[in-house]
């Protein structure tokens, strides 16, 4: 009985934050691609820094060879905030990095947070010639820099972004789950990568409003999808399970496709939520006991 009145309360929950968050998106559009803001310049610097060290952890772990990154050409989907990372990943010998997004968030950022990465790189790293870094931040706000590039895109277009076949290594944190089209993301990707090209993606597969999120983290897979996409918004959560990740990698020429699971649910929580969750979501195959996941694969050259 119990069970029965919180997954009741849970569902009905679930839509008044739908319905907020769609209310939120349609009065102020997308702002906070972080749980904080980007003033909060300290907090934002080691957000991005942690993240490239996880990423280059994972690569370097996937390839079996460290310092894979050093020379190659990097995009990032869905940078969020800044160029943080952008600069991060240079710092460690990339030879360009390359951005795409639907949502132009960087133009606002403050020059402090760029002083502040410099000086954190620079302390991690006291090889490192911060004015380099200085300089391509300068270019790529002239729009002149061949090493840091960020494209704007509303239509999310990354074969006209980047041309075809330029990219070595691909990485993307909490993003994938954002996009409208994943097939023709991981289509246009596949193309625009290079034939040694490997990807090194985070997906955040939890419901993403906040307090709901720590209560009910599988709470947007209790809604058929006909009642879902009735708060439809651009970038909603696109419900997309780590099986069906796969089988699209798999689809456009990706290979040895790895999914590791970042953050679980307790199984016993997931066997008593099943019964509550649409039909879609019910089969083992979902592994709904998966909040996030990180994926790896390699082009088949
Ligand atoms: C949660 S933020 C993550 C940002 C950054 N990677 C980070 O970890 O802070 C999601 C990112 O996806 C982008 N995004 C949102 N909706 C999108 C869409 N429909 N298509 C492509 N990108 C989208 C946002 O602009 C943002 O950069």
């Amino acid at each position: 009985m119990r069970n029965l009145c919180s997954n009741y309360f849970y569902f009905v929950a679930g839509i008044i934050f739908l319905l907020l968050a769609k209310v939120k998106h349609s009065l102020e559009g997308y702002k906070t691609p972080k749980p904080f803001g980007v003033s909060e310049v300290d907090r934002c610097v080691e957000y991005d820094i942690r993240t490239v060290n996880e990423w280059i952890e994972s690569l370097d772990a996937y390839v079996g060879l460290p310092g894979t990154l050093v020379g190659k050409n990097v995009l990032e989907l869905g940078p969020g905030s800044d160029l943080g990372s952008g600069l991060t990943i240079l710092s460690h010998g990339a030879q360009s990095y390359s951005a795409i997004d639907v949502n132009n968030l960087i133009e606002s950022v403050p020059m402090q947070f760029y002083e502040c990465l410099f000086d954190r790189l620079q302390k991690e790293n006291p090889d490192l010639d911060a004015n380099v870094l200085k300089n391509e931040l300068m270019a790529q706000r002239q729009g002149v820099s061949d090493r840091l590039k960020f494209h704007c895109r509303p239509d999310f277009n990354i074969l006209d972004a980047v041309g075809e076949g330029k990219v070595d290594v691909v990485f993307s944190q909490a993003a994938f789950e954002h996009f409208d089209d994943v097939q023709r993301t991981i289509q246009d990707l596949s193309a625009g990568c290079s034939s040694n090209a490997v990807a090194v993606i985070s997906v955040d597969l939890q419901t993403h409003s906040r307090w709901i999120r720590d209560k009910d983290p599988n709470n947007i897979y209790r809604y058929p999808d006909w009642l879902y996409n009735k708060f439809y918004f651009k970038g909603t959560p696109n419900r997309i399970r780590p099986y069906e990740y796969k089988e699209l990698f798999e689809k456009f020429g990706w290979q040895d496709v790895t999914m590791r699971t970042l953050t679980k649910l307790d199984c016993s929580r997931v066997e008593k939520e099943a019964p509550y969750l649409a039909d879609a979501f019910r089969a083992d195959k979902s592994e709904m006991g998966s909040l996030s996941v990180l994926i790896c694969a390699r082009r088949s050259s």
